[in-house]
């Protein structure tokens, strides 16, 4: 199978989950890409998707899904979402695709988050993907010294303006041993909109396409 194979099977398994749900939360990226084009057939008992990015709401409303704002419609039952990287433990890095904020808003304002992958996101260990962080673009330079103090290498992301009209800056070498602490403690420094490190709020099922099989944990 090839890796986008494995996505689309992942994403299909993902739909046993949104049965009986009326308003899904939508992530962003390749995998999700996929699990849009699944909701096809559930379109008539769907009532909305809260969406975590503009390219995923222009696919949702192209499918003829309302997109919601997620002020009107309270908590959410189910989100779908991807990742960059899936440890044991559920926690994940995400922002490859520079969602990262409204992914992690919608993963917060969830009960359940299935974040699905392809097999090749399952880690030991977080950090050899570079990890995203979005921050406000006056505080570029000084939260990039601020990283490399941590031990990480930040290098901008240039040409990439996230929806909230900020920028990326992906941390290389880092070997995340505790991303609870160091979630928080990258959140904590000034001009940090949103760190890729999702582990105060992991997924709660992560289903991974491995050959012809979904692995789920
Ligand atoms: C978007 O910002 C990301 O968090 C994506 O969920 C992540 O990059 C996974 O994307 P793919 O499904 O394209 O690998």
């Amino acid at each position: 199978m090839t890796q986008d194979e494995l996505k689309q099977q992942v994403a299909q398994a993902a739909l046993e989950y949104i049965k009986g749900v009326s308003i899904i939360g939508v992530g962003t990226g390749s995998t999700v890409y996929h699990f849009i084009e699944g909701l096809k057939a559930f379109k008539n008992d769907i009532e909305g998707a809260v969406s975590s990015s503009e390219t995923s709401t222009t696919h949702l409303q192209r499918i003829g899904i309302p997109v919601l704002d997620l002020n009107s419609v309270g908590t959410l039952e189910v989100y779908v979402d991807g990742a960059d990287e899936i440890n044991p433990h559920k926690q994940l890095i995400k922002g490859g695709g520079a969602a990262l904020t409204r992914e992690k808003i919608i993963a917060g304002a969830s009960k359940k988050f299935i974040c699905i992958a392809d097999e090749s996101k399952s880690v030991d260990v977080l950090g050899k993907f570079p990890l995203p962080v979005e921050v406000i673009p006056m505080a570029r330079s000084f939260v990039a010294r601020e990283l490399v103090k941590l031990g990480g290498q930040p290098i901008w992301r240039e040409n990439c303006i996230t929806d909230n009209g900020c920028q990326i800056l992906d941390v290389h070498n880092l070997s995340i041993l505790n991303p609870s602490e160091l979630e928080r403690t990258i959140n904590n420094i000034p001009g940090v909109v949103t760190v890729g490190i999702f582990s105060l709020r992991p997924a709660d099922v992560v289903l991974v396409s491995k050959g012809q099989d979904i692995i789920s944990f």
